[in-house]
């Protein structure tokens, strides 16, 4: 019986999973916060909404990635109330993923066509973490914030300072990413041994760079 039980538990996680990957990726993220571009539709030059589309699409593809993340790592963590804490923020990170689609519908434009590539991924990126431990998983956390709030940064300097809606979205997402890793470090975020950050890098400029194209 409590066998039967285990196996249950572990279709129906897997059911929960597949159900999270394809609401992912599938385009139905619906935000629950307001969008934070509040400002009217700027008039771009089509090198401008270019540039603002590329970086948004960049932002989306991170966002699926970071959902792959924190599901992997709810997926294996070894403390309930650490998985319940990276659930929470996956559905913290959907609000990013709707901001991020919404504008780029604004721009005329897509989101990556390998979005499941990077939704599979960061999910097996982050059981791995989970897997090897809570403190582990909640410094891969902290890093990943940082490398992404690097990238937020990057991004406003290649926007044009007009697309006040691309910057809007693009700050606020800085601000909650800032309060991730905030919370990972309090909640007991180990310091990654050196290699690990930088793969973590080169895994994030292989996404960064394919996404802006494709
Ligand atoms: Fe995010
Ligand atoms: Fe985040």
């Amino acid at each position: 019986m409590n066998t039967l039980n285990r196996q249950r538990s572990f279709f129906e996680n897997c059911i929960l999973q597949f159900d999270a990957a394809l609401k992912t990726v599938a385009h139905s993220a619906v935000a629950i916060r307001p969008n934070p571009a509040q400002s009217a539709l700027p008039a771009l030059t089509p090198s401008e909404k270019r540039v603002s589309a590329q970086c948004m699409r960049v932002n989306h593809a991170g966002e699926i990635a970071a959902q792959g993340l924190y599901q992997g790592q709810a997926w294996s963590a070894h403390d309930p109330a650490i998985r319940e804490k990276m659930q929470e923020a996956a559905l913290e990170e959907v609000d990013h993923l709707a901001w991020c689609e919404t504008r780029l519908i604004e721009l005329e434009s897509h989101t990556s066509y390998l979005a499941l590539f990077w939704y599979m991924g960061s999910f097996m990126m982050g059981a791995i973490a989970g897997w090897a431990g809570d403190k582990w998983s909640l410094g891969f956390v902290a890093e990943t914030e940082h490398q992404v709030m690097r990238h937020l940064n990057s991004h406003l300097d290649c926007v044009a300072v007009v697309d006040t809606r691309s910057r809007e979205i693009i700050e606020k997402m800085y601000e909650d990413e800032s309060r991730h890793a905030t919370h990972a470090l309090t909640a007991g975020a180990a310091t990654l041994p050196k290699p690990i950050p930088t793969l973590m890098r080169f895994m994030a400029k292989v996404m960064t760079t394919t996404a802006r194209w494709i």
